[in-house]
C-alpha cells in the first residue's frame, strides 16, 4: 500500500483563509498589516521565495514591500535599513532573506538581532528563540510551525509519538525539536555525526528530514507506516527540485509523506502571513 500524500496546497489554502480573515478584521479596525522583506544580492532561489512572499501578501490584503540591497551592501547599510523599519509604524513584520552574501555572512546573527523582536516574523531573534524554548512562544519560525500545523490539519497525532529530526539548523531542526517536545512527542535530533543514522530513523513514528541532502532518506531508513515530513528543497538540475527524501521508494513504505515540490514549502509562506498578523496584533497590544 502506498502512503497518503500530504499535499501542501490543500493545507496552505486553509492557513491562508485563516490569515485572510484576520487581515480583514485588522483592516476593519483601521490597521493594514505590513511586511517588509529585505533581500541582499541576487541569489536566484531567494528571489523566487521573496516574489512568492510578496504575491501571497497581495492576495491576502497585507501591505508588502521588498527592499533589495546590492550584493556588495555593507553590514552597516543593512543595520540602518533595519533601524528605519523598526521605527516605521506601518511595518509590522521585518524579514531578512537568508542566505546573506558571503562578504557579510559572518554578521548574520548581529543583523538578525537588530530586528525588533515584536516585528521578527521569522522568529530568529534570541528573544523569540528563548520564548520558544521556555514554552511561551510568540513568533515561531515559519517552516517548523507550518509542519506542526500540517500534522494537526491532517489529523496526525503528535502526543506520545517518537519523532526524529535529521538536521540541527537554527531555521528548522532546533525550533522543530521544541515544537514537537511542547506537543509531548519524544524527540531525537540527528545530524551528520550520528552513527548509525538508520538505527535512529527507523524508530521514528514521525520523521522530519531537514538536512539539505538530495534524496538522502531511503526506504531502509524508515519504519513501515511512519509519517515523513520532507523539508528539503534541492535543485539537482535547472528545472528539477527534489527533497531530502527519496520520495519514490519511501512512499511505498511510509504511512504518509509530503512531496517536494508542493509539500511543506507552501506552508512556510502561509505561516509567514499568520506571523505578520500576529506581529501586528502584538504591536497593537491585542
Ligand atoms: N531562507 C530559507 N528559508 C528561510 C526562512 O525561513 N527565512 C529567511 N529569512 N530566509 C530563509
Amino acid at each position: 500500500m502506498t502512503a497518503r500524500i500530504l499535499e501542501g496546497k490543500e493545507f496552505s489554502a486553509r492557513i491562508k483563509d485563516e490569515a485572510r480573515e484576520a487581515v480583514e478584521q485588522l483592516r476593519a479596525d483601521g490597521v493594514i498589516p505590513g511586511l517588509t522583506v529585505i533581500i541582499v544580492g541576487e541569489n536566484p532561489a531567494s528571489q523566487v521565495y521573496v516574489r512568492n512572499k510578496h504575491k501571497t501578501c497581495e492576495e491576502l490584503g497585507i501591505r508588502s514591500e521588498v527592499v533589495a540591497l546590492p550584493e556588495d551592501a555593507t553590514k552597516d547599510q543593512l543595520l540602518e535599513t533595519i533601524d528605519r523599519l523598526n521605527a516605521d509604524q506601518n511595518v509590522h513584520g521585518i524579514l531578512v532573506q537568508l542566505p546573506l552574501p558571503t562578504a557579510i555572512k559572518a554578521h548574520e546573527q548581529e543583523i538578525l538581532e537588530r530586528i525588533d523582536p515584536l516585528k521578527d516574523v521569522d522568529g530568529f531573534h534570541p528573544f523569540n528563540v528563548g520564548k520558544l524554548v521556555t514554552g511561551s512562544p510568540t513568533l515561531v519560525p515559519c517552516t517548523p510551525a507550518g509542519c506542526i500545523k500540517m500534522l494537526d490539519l491532517a489529523g496526525i497525532e503528535i502526543d506520545g509519538k517518537r519523532a526524529v529530526i535529521i538536521g540541527r539548523s537554527n531555521i528548522v531542526g532546533k525550533p522543530m525539536l521544541h515544537l514537537l517536545m511542547a506537543r509531548h512527542a519524544t524527540v531525537t535530533v540527528c545530524h551528520s555525526h550520528t552513527k548509525p543514522l538508520g538505527d535512529v530513523t527507523r524508530e521514528a513514528d514521525i520523521l522530519v528530514a531537514a538536512m539539505g541532502k538530495p534524496k538522502f532518506v531511503t526506504a531502509e531508513m524508515v519504519k513501515p507506516g511512519a509519517v515523513i515530513v520532507d523539508v528539503g528543497i534541492n535543485r539537482i538540475a535547472p528545472k528539477k527540485l527534489v527533497g531530502d527524501v527519496d520520495f519514490e521508494s519511501v512512499k511505498e513504505i511510509a504511512g504518509a509523506i509530503t512531496p517536494v515540490p508542493g509539500g511543506v514549502g507552501l506552508l512556510t509562506v502561509a505561516m509567514l502571513m499568520q506571523n505578520v498578523v500576529r506581529a501586528a496584533r502584538l504591536q497593537l497590544g491585542r
